[in-house]
């Protein structure tokens, strides 16, 4: 080991970054503790830095070592022209916000506890295309959270055996349905009249999850009139509506949340050339 040898460390002058750098002598005691320093430029010994990782180093010369390194970093930047300079800080602040976003969402995703919904929004969710999916597994959760619900979707049987099995796990949980195809005609009369069916209704959480996409990939000139007409309507009009239906009672209470979900169409992928029309109708 080390103890009792000598020790070489490249100090910057006086600790501070002037460019020029001095190797300075440590002397170490049998047990690792320093004996003396000198300033004595010791050219025999010039090779030896690499030794003092190794070393045992009081915390004093261990702050030496450091600001050593640190002056050879603002040497290497000072070194750089400033256009590089200002590159990396801008490389820097995209990387911090990534970073940050990052650490946001893991947080909002994992780690954030959730919220008494019931008692700070109200009794009552509705949450529209709950026969499946997504949907289904929302009216669940908040069912499991306390909240009593009104079931949207377009085809009766499915919502029967949806509402059967909420109701079977959560006891507590009222469960109501209201059949509605967002696609088909007549999507504002249907509208209004689940706006009459939860009238009276503590309606505290509104989650508009029905959604359609393409079956398959396609060009945006591919798109025939039907796919574009219920893209339309399901994702667009149908979403625009029941806001519109449910929101007014939100405001009278001063309470209230709603959940439209999107899609990594709309983010992630930009436009999304070969579902553009689902990508346009999913910006939220
Ligand atoms: N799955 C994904 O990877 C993904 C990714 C991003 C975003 N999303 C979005 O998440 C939401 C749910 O997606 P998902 O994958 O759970 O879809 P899903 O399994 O196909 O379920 C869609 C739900 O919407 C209902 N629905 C469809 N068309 C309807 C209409 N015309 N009228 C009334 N209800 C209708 C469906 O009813 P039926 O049971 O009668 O079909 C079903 O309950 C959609 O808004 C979708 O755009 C999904």
């Amino acid at each position: 080991m080390l103890n009792g040898s000598t020790l070489i460390l490249y100090e910057a002058s006086r600790y501070r970054c002037t460019g020029s750098t001095n190797p300075i002598q440590y002397r170490t005691r049998d047990d690792g503790s320093a004996l003396s320093t000198s300033l004595r430029y010791n050219s025999r010994l010039r090779t030896a830095p690499h030794a003092v990782s190794n070393a045992l180093l009081t915390s004093k010369q261990a702050a030496k070592a450091a600001m050593a390194g640190t002056c050879a970093h603002v040497e290497f930047l000072r070194a750089q022209p400033w256009w590089a300079l200002a590159l990396a800080a801008v490389g820097l602040l995209v990387a911090a916000r990534a970073a940050l976003r990052l650490a946001l969402w893991l947080y909002a995703a994992f780690l954030r506890p959730g919220k008494p919904l019931r008692r700070r929004y109200g009794p009552w969710a509705v949450v529209t295309g709950a026969t499946d999916g997504i949907g289904r597994a929302i009216a669940f959760r908040l069912a499991a959270s306390g909240l009593s619900l009104v079931l949207v979707g377009r085809n009766p049987d499915k919502l029967a055996a949806v509402s059967e099995e909420i109701r079977a796990k959560h006891t507590r949980a009222e469960v109501r349905t209201f059949v509605l195809d967002f696609a088909g005609e007549g999507l504002a009369a249907g509208v209004d009249a689940l706006r009459e069916s939860i009238r009276g209704l503590d309606v505290g959480v509104l989650v508009n999850n029905a959604g359609v996409s393409y079956p398959y990939a396609r060009y945006f000139h591919e798109v025939d009139e039907d796919l574009m007409r219920s893209l339309i309507r399901v994702n667009v009009e149908g979403v625009t509506r029941v806001t519109h239906a449910v929101l007014p009672g939100m405001v009278e209470r001063k309470r209230g949340a709603i959940v439209n979900i999107g899609s990594g169409a709309a983010s992630v992928v930009p436009s999304d050339p070969l579902y553009s029309v689902y990508a346009a109708t999913k910006v939220r």
